[in-house]
């Protein structure tokens, strides 16, 4: 298994969570916000932007997974589920990566169930491509290639999640 050079650095993943954080900041002002992190993967993602966005705000966490190894099972199972109440709040959906948009879409739809008084989606990684659901995204961090990647909270098979940056991984031949 081969983790190449970086395809996006650490100094410039920081520059963009101060880009959208700034958009989010501008957009919540006075609005009762609940960021909701996307688990695993969404962590270091969700805890840079969280502490970059300028508005006070409540956060929680789903727990969520549909891939082994390297694809997805088209399955999502929620580990863990949002306990704050979310009627009287603005709920922020914060991903890592949307690919298919299976596990964004359900998600989504799980969250509108319950009532907020908006929903809005920020992901770090777009990667367009691949998409068999379409879900909507309030802000993207990057767009990228049909590559698979880790670092940066993303994973294969649960490893290089504590990567500082995005790498393009690939199986050794
Ligand atoms: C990954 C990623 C997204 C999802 C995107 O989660 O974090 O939640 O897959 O893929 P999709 O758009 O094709 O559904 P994964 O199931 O690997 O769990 P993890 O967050 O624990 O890594």
């Amino acid at each position: 298994m081969i983790v190449g050079k970086p395809l996006l650095t650490t100094r410039e993943i920081q520059e963009k969570v101060k880009e959208l954080a700034g958009r989010i900041s501008m957009d919540y002002a006075g609005k009762e916000l609940l960021a909701v992190g996307i688990l695993k993967g969404a962590c270091m993602f969700f805890s840079d932007l969280v502490r970059s966005v300028e508005v006070p705000l409540t956060i929680d966490f789903i727990v969520a997974s549909s891939y082994v190894k390297m694809d997805t099972s088209g399955e999502v199972r929620i580990h863990y589920d949002i306990r704050e109440e979310m009627s009287d709040k603005h709920v922020l959906l914060i991903e890592d990566i949307v690919d298919t948009g299976i596990t964004l879409n359900q998600i989504r739809e799980r969250v509108l169930a319950r009532g907020p008084k908006s929903l809005r989606i920020c992901t770090f990684l777009d990667k367009k491509e691949r998409r068999v659901v379409d879900v909507p995204l309030d802000y993207i961090g990057f767009e990228i290639p049909n590559m698979f990647v880790v670092g940066y909270g993303l994973d294969c098979d649960n490893k290089f999640r504590n990567l500082p940056y995005i790498s393009v991984f690939r199986k050794k031949t």
